[in-house]
């Protein structure tokens, strides 16, 4: 009975990536939305493979943690010791169940490998009916990465690693870039055959291809367009290289399907971002994670946006957002901070140095300036006057707050949760809300102001303050001074309290309501 042709991807990630210097292993380093892994993982992941091997070692569980994340149908495959690509791959092949088929192995640090690449290496394999077929590239340093050495013919003979190459050998800038694509059956028995007699004592993949050449199987070489996809990383320089490559593929590819990036070179897109044409994003912007912008909204200068939803026509200025949802024709900043769960509503507003977290803002309501917003849920067309704090937060829990619509509640207010304030109710600039605001009432919690005449000429005498005070015809003061000269009086005496006076209930009234306002 004819065996299934399988499709197998092989994803080598057990070395330890020691120039990178790092405790985190070398496909776990992010790039721009994805690990090294992740990006590998996805170029592969249009083949439809019949099973995913991904080979670990060095940080087995970070990474087997991470794929559960990424690719839980990926099956990980322990290398204790690391004896080389040959060794890894016999390891992977081992774990699965015999049988015929393709096997595609992808080095895991080649991040800008695209799929329409490995797709078209593995249809050619396929289509020749190869044992062995090897994406090489042309690229103008070829220091450290194994030649593809061809016969007068121009046939592939062998690969040669750098530190095994003569003279001649190493001249050659025609590199095996770690991504190929096996006849199964064959390149099983080829890795039965591998030797460790080289530089490192280690089974080399590579080797693959000398031996099924000697045994007069077809082997073949498979050029890539783009000697930039493959590109590997192996320390932290190539690693910033690989991240600017990405960000100007990433930026050029947006830019065509109608998007203004004001400044490519300063705006990081991660790969797992969506923006709608005639969005504009201006300079010194990162949008990452699962964020989404739409359709003609302006993003930038100076934001970042984290897994955040940015609704159409809205925009948002010098500001940071991270699980923020932001509505259409919203607008948001400069300099405001939305954290997990903000929900801004339809052209609200979230000025400058307001932070809101977890709290939703109804359509046209705005929190101008200078504010705090916890837990709280506010109506629509509401104003929050400026200096606000909503003290969601005992030390221990915290509390909901909830403010009506058309609400307009005074600057410096405290709004201690648990509280609501009512549909249409104010209230007064300075007050601490400890106690609910029902539906058109003033809420006024705050002392009543004294005003203590004559003080500044009497206890500040001599100064430019009381100068002027006379000046500008204080009376009080006046004849306090000439008193002075008799009896001197201690302030909080008395004598200070005699001169309180003109206290009268002004909210309710003209300036209790004006001294609410801030839009
Ligand atoms: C390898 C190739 C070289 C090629 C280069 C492209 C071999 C022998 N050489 O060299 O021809 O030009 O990639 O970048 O294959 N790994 C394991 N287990 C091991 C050893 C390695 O899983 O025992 C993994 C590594 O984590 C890495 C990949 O295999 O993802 C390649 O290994 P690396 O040591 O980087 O090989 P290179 O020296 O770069
Ligand atoms: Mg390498």
């Amino acid at each position: 009975m004819p065996q299934p042709h399988l499709r197998t991807v092989v994803v080598l990630a057990a070395g330890e990536g020691k120039r990178m210097k790092s405790t985190l292993p070398k496909v776990l380093h992010p790039l721009l939305g994805r690990t090294l892994l992740g990006h590998v993982l996805s170029a592969a992941a249009p083949l439809t493979a019949d099973r995913t091997v991904v080979v670990v070692g060095h940080g087995a569980d970070q990474v087997r943690a991470h794929l559960s994340e990424v690719a839980p149908d990926a099956t990980p495959v322990l290398q204790a010791e690391q004896l080389g690509t040959g060794h890894a791959v016999r390891i992977a092949l081992d774990a699965v169940p015999d049988g015929a088929g393709t096997v595609v192995v992808i080095n895991g640090d080649v991040p800008l490998l695209r799929p329409e690449t490995v797709g078209a290496l593995v249809t050619a394999h396929e289509q020749a009916a190869a044992a062995a077929t090897v994406l090489a590239a042309e690229v103008p340093d070829p220091t450290g990465l194994g030649r593809i050495v061809r016969d007068a013919d121009g046939r592939l003979e062998q690969i040669v690693e750098e530190r095994d190459a003569d003279a001649t050998q190493r001249a050659i800038r025609e590199i095996n870039a770690g991504i190929y694509a096996f006849d199964a059956v064959r390149l099983r028995e080829a890795l039965s055959k591998l030797s460790t007699d080289n530089d490192q004592g280690e089974e080399y993949l590579t080797d693959v291809f000398g031996l099924l050449r000697s045994a007069g199987e077809p082997v073949a070489v498979h050029m890539a367009d783009d000697h930039v996809e493959t590109l590997g990383c192996n320390d932290r320089v190539e690693l910033a290289t690989l991240r600017r490559l990405l960000r100007d593929r990433v930026n050029e590819a947006w830019m065509r399907t109608g998007v203004s990036l004001l400044d490519p070179a300063t705006t990081w897109i991660d790969v797992t971002v969506a923006l709608d044409r005639d969005a504009v994003v201006d300079q010194n912007t990162q949008l990452r994670g699962g964020t989404v912008v739409g359709e003609g909204a302006l993003i930038g200068p100076d934001v970042t946006l984290v897994d955040t939803i940015v609704g159409p026509d809205a925009s948002v200025v010098r500001s940071h957002a991270v699980g923020a949802e932001i509505g259409a024709g919203a607008s948001v900043g400069p300099y405001a901070y939305l954290r997990p769960a903000a929900r801004l509503a339809e052209k609200a507003k979230v000025g400058t140095f307001v932070e809101v977290k977890n709290s939703q803002i109804g359509t046209g309501s705005k929190v101008p300036h200078l504010t705090y917003v916890g837990d709280a849920t506010i109506g629509e067309q509401t104003n929050i006057g400026a200096a606000s704090v909503f003290v969601n937060y005992d030390g221990v829990n915290k509390y909901r707050t909830v403010i009506g619509s058309h609400a307009r509640t005074g600057a410096d207010n405290m709004f201690v949760a648990p509280v609501e304030v009512g549909d249409g109710a104010y209230t007064a600039a300075g007050s601490v809300i400890v106690d609910d605001v029902p539906a058109g009432a003033m809420g006024v919690a705050r002392a009543r102001q004294r005003n203590i005449e004559g003080w500044v000429v009497k206890r500040r005498a001599g100064t430019a303050a009381a100068e002027a005070a006379l000046r500008a015809g204080d009376a009080k003061g006046a004849q306090r001074a000439g008193d002075a000269k008799g009896a001197s009086v201690a302030p909080g005496t008395a004598s200070d309290s005699e001169a309180i006076h003109g206290v009268t209930e002004t909210v309710g009234g003209a300036s209790g309501t004006g001294d609410t306002a801030t839009e």
